[in-house]
């Protein structure tokens, strides 16, 4: 059956090769499943070297655990293996792309300028997907000569396990792309939404909500191990737990997206904003055991 709002199927066109920008761990993440369901050439990007070597490492170093656990065979591990590489120019290792996935820096202009330069390599109908959590799809595209190739394929946190995909139509997005997007959504085995080009779009947007009333906890005086502790057995994830999986910095930026757009209903919390300047990556210290500061 097809996902509510998706356009005919028969609209969409082979992805033959995958190019991604960025080789963080998001980027790398998409890297591994992209290579794993779809068996086609998939190249990593970043500034220099050093992390483009470091995200194909972590492919790699992912696909030999696999064949540990005894989930795929020698020869499948080697054949994913071989698909992935990485690249600091774009030029030559995109020009034959049919989807290229962002996953940099949660920032508007940064996407847009990635954008930009990487529309001057690919071809007019290479899809230009964006992994942003909570930024206007219809606002990144603006500036392109192909807007409606341009859509939002947002993942979660760790991306091998959780099963939802939002894909967000622009508001140029044409039909085509948005058929591609499902397409290529159904054969990463993940359960796909249409969702609307709002701030945060829907799970980030609910998240965005339990995350202040948490922030709002702690910001009154109960301790972090205690708002935790009343979240065993209840959730996967105690919430700052989650938050150190998301990153502070994201889930700030995400609250910050949806004050600015809704200021009545979302709330930043001053103990987040600590954490984040003082570049903690976590409520955890490095024991892995709570820290309340
Ligand atoms: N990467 C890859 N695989 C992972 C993983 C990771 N980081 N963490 C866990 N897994 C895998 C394990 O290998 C294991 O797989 P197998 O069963 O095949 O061996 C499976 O997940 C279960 O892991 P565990 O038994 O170790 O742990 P668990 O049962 O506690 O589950 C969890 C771990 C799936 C992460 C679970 O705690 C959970 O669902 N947490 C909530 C995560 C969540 O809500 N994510 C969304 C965040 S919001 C977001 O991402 C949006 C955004 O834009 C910022």
């Amino acid at each position: 059956k097809r996902p509510a709002g998706a356009p005919d199927k028969s609209l969409a066109r082979p992805v033959t090769k995958v190019g991604i920008v960025g080789a963080g761990l998001m980027a790398s993440q998409l890297a591994l499943l992209f290579v794993r369901r779809l068996e086609v050439p998939v190249v990593l990007t970043d500034l220099d070297q050093e992390r483009v070597d470091k995200g194909v490492a972590y492919v790699h170093g992912e696909i030999d655990k696999l064949h540990a656990k005894g989930r795929i065979g020698q020869d499948k591990a080697n054949r994913h293996k071989a698909l992935v590489s990485g690249a600091i120019d774009k030029g030559e290792v995109f020009a034959d792309a049919d989807f290229v996935i962002e996953a940099v820096f949660e920032e508007m202009s940064v996407k847009k300028s990635v954008f930009a330069d990487v529309e001057k390599v690919v071809s007019p109908e290479c899809i230009l997907a964006t992994n942003t959590s909570s930024l206007s799809i219809t606002e990144m595209a603006a500036d392109l000569e192909h807007p409606e190739r341009v859509v939002g394929f947002h993942f979660f946190n760790p991306v091998a396990v959780m099963p939802l995909l939002e894909i967000v139509k622009g508001g140029a997005t044409d039909d085509a792309t948005l058929a591609t997007a499902f397409a290529t959504g159904k054969a990463l085995k993940k359960t796909t939404i249409l969702v609307k080009d709002s701030p945060s779009f829907i799970v980030n947007r609910l998240l965005g909500r339990f995350m202040g009333e948490v922030g709002r906890i702690v910001d009154e005086g109960t301790p972090v191990p205690v708002v935790d502790g009343a979240f065993a057995g209840v959730a996967p994830m105690p919430p700052h737990q989650l938050l150190a999986l998301v990153g502070p910095a994201i889930a700030l930026h995400n609250v910050e997206t949806l004050e600015r757009a809704f200021p009545d209903r979302f709330y930043v919390s001053p103990a987040l904003e600590r954490v984040v300047a003082a570049r903690k990556t976590s409520y955890y210290g490095p024991d892995g055991a709570l820290d309340p500061e």
